[in-house]
C-alpha cells in the first residue's frame, strides 16, 4: 500500500500529548492525524554512541520512527549549520550568522544518516515528504542509495533573496540539492521568487510561470503551498474552553479589561522587543487605554544553547519591567510576560478571550499563531488580528491589520485603532479571514502538496 512518509527534525509528541511548538510539529501532526502514515525524525534525545537502528512506534494511524543524535551532531548539525548558519540566514540575518566546516559536515553526515534509516523501510510507491532546513541534502543521499520515489520538499521558513543566499557558504549546493527533489515547496510566491531569482542571478536554471523548473540537468516543480491550521477543529476547541477554569481565571484577572495576546517561540525573528516597544507606545500616545488594557506575551525559549537566543530573554524582561515600572498601578500591570507553554486547548481559550491577536515578526515563514487566533474568535465578538507584512500569513490574510513592525510607533497607534474599532468592522474582517482559513486549511495544503507530488 502507498504511504505517505514525512520526515522532518522536529517530530511532536505524538503518544505524549505534551504541546508540539513549532509550526512544523503542529502542521505535520495535524496533516497526519487526518490521512495516517509515517513520520521520520530525531527523538529529541542525545545518546553517546551512533545508534546503529530507528526504534519504531505506532500510535493509531501514524507509525513514528526515531533516530537519536550523538553530542557531536547535534552540536554541528542542529544547532551549528541548520540553527547557527541556514536559520538567520533564511531569515535575513546574516549578521548572526556562524559558520565553520565541522558544522557543514556535521550537517551532511546527518543527512546520509537520515538517508540510510529510510533506506531500512521504505516500500515501492511510498511518497517522501520533507520537511524544513534541516535536511535540504536529503534527496540527494537518498538518489545516492538509488531511491527512485517521488520526493517532496516543503520549506517552512523563509527563502531569502539570491543577495542574501549568497552570503551562506556553500549556497550552490544548497540549491543544487533543492532541485534534485521533484516538488520543491515554499510558503509563499515571494519564496518561490527568491528561488528563482538565485537561479537566473547565477545562470544555473529556470521557472516558468507554471512553476516547472529546469536546473543542474534536472526537472522539478517550485510552488507555494501556504501551510494553515486545522480550522474547524480549532473553532470548536476554542468554543468548548470558554468556560474552562483556565479561562474563567484569566477572565476574572482582568476584572473587565481588554486583553492583547502574542504567542511565539523566543526566536529574535519575531520582533519580540520591538512588540513591547508598540505597546509602550500605546499607553504613552493614547493614555486612555492606561488602566483599560494589558498584554500578555507567552513566550517559551527556543535553542537556548545557541548564543545568539541568550540575551532574548533578558532584553524582553528589562524592557517589560521597565514599562511595567512606568504604568502600573497598584491593580493593573500593562504587561504580562509569561515563559512557558500550554496545552493547544487552552491556548485555543485564551486566543478567545483576547481583544486583539498581536503577531508582528521582523520575518517569518508563514505564522501559524495568526491563523490560529482568527479560527478561535467569537463570530458574535470577534478580536482583531494585528499583523506584520513580513509574515508569510501576511500574504493571505486580508482582513488583518497589517503593519510595519519596525515602524513601533505605528503598531501602537494601530493598536489603539483597533481596540476602538466598532463591532461591525470586526465582524467584517473576521469573516474575510474566516472565509479563507475554512477554504484553505491544513488538510487542503496537504492534500495540495500531495496532489502535486503524485503528478509524474
Ligand atoms: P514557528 O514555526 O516559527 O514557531 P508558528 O507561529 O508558525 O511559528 O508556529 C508556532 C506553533 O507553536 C503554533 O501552532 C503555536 O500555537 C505553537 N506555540 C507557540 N508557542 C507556544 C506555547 N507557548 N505553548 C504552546 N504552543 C505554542
Ligand atoms: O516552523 C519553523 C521551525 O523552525 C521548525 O522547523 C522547527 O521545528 C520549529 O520551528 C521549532 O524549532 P526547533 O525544532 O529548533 O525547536
Amino acid at each position: 500500500m502507498s504511504r505517505l512518509v514525512v520526515v522532518s527534525n522536529r517530530i511532536a509528541p505524538v503518544g505524549e500529548g505534551g504541546p508540539p511548538q513549532g509550526g512544523l510539529a503542529v502542521g505535520v501532526l495535524e496533516a497526519l492525524r487526518e490521512q495516517g502514515g509515517v513520520w521520520l525524525g530525531w527523538s529529541g534525545k542525545i545518546v553517546e554512541t551512533v545508534p546503529d537502528k530507528p526504534r519504531f512506534r505506532t500510535f493509531g494511524k501514524i507509525t513514528v520512527v526515531e533516530l537519536d543524535l550523538t553530542q557531536l551532531e547535534y552540536d554541528t548539525y542542529y544547532l551549528g549549520y541548520a540553527n547557527g548558519t541556514l536559520w538567520p540566514a533564511f531569515h535575513y540575518r546574516l549578521d548572526l550568522m556562524e559558520f565553520s566546516r565541522p558544522n557543514l559536515e556535521g550537517y551532511q553526515a546527518v543527512n546520509r544518516r537520515f538517508a540510510r534509516a529510510l533506506d531500512g523501510f521504505l516500500q515501492p510507491g511510498d511518497r517522501v515528504w520533507v520537511h524544513d532546513y534541516h535536511l535540504i541534502p536529503l534527496a540527494t543521499e537518498l538518489r545516492a542509495l538509488d531511491i527512485s520515489l517521488r520526493l517532496g520538499f516543503f520549506l517552512h521558513t523563509p527563502f531569502p533573496a539570491a543577495q542574501v543566499l549568497l552570503g551562506v557558504p556553500w549556497h550552490r549546493d544548497l540549491v543544487e540539492h533543492l532541485a534534485t527533489y521533484d516538488v520543491v515547496g515554499f510558503q509563499t510566491e515571494r519564496d518561490v521568487a527568491g528561488f528563482a531569482d538565485y537561479l537566473t542571478v547565477e545562470k544555473l536554471g529556470t521557472i516558468d510561470e507554471n512553476g516547472r523548473g529546469e536546473a543542474f540537468g534536472r526537472t522539478f516543480l517550485a510552488s507555494a503551498f501556504p501551510i494553515s491550521i486545522e480550522t474547524a477543529g480549532l473553532v470548536k476547541q476554542a468554543s468548548d474552553m470558554e468556560g474552562s477554569p483556565q479561562v474563567k481565571r484569566l477572565k476574572a484577572s482582568m476584572r473587565g479589561r481588554k486583553l492583547m495576546i502574542g504567542v511565539d517561540r523566543l526566536d529574535y525573528s519575531k520582533g519580540l522587543v520591538r512588540r513591547i516597544k508598540a505597546v509602550e507606545r500605546l499607553f504613552e500616545a493614547h493614555p486612555q487605554f492606561r488602566g483599560m488594557v494589558s498584554f500578555m506575551q507567552i513566550a517559551p525559549p527556543t535553542r537556548g544553547e545557541l548564543h545568539q537566543y541568550r540575551d532574548i530573554r533578558h532584553e524582553l524582561e528589562q524592557h517589560s519591567g521597565r514599562i511595567n515600572g512606568a504604568y502600573a498601578d497598584y491593580d493593573w500591570m500593562p504587561i504580562r510576560y509569561i515563559s512557558r507553554s500550554y496545552s493547544r486547548r487552552t491556548l485555543a481559550g485564551f486566543y478567545r478571550a483576547s481583544a486583539i491577536g498581536l503577531v508582528t515578526p521582523l520575518i517569518d515563514g508563514m505564522n501559524l499563531v495568526a491563523k490560529e487566533y482568527v479560527a478561535c474568535q467569537d463570530p458574535e465578538d470577534p478580536g482583531v488580528l494585528v499583523l506584520s507584512c513580513f509574515a508569510g500569513a501576511a500574504q493571505e490574510l486580508e482582513g488583518a491589520l497589517i503593519v510595519n513592525p519596525y515602524d513601533f510607533e505605528s503598531v501602537g497607534d494601530t493598536l489603539a485603532g483597533a481596540l476602538q474599532m466598532t463591532l461591525g468592522e470586526r465582524r467584517e474582517r473576521h469573516k474575510i479571514l474566516m472565509d479563507r482559513l475554512k477554504r484553505w486549511d491544513v488538510t487542503a495544503w496537504r492534500r495540495a502538496f500531495e496532489a502535486a507530488l503524485a503528478d509524474g
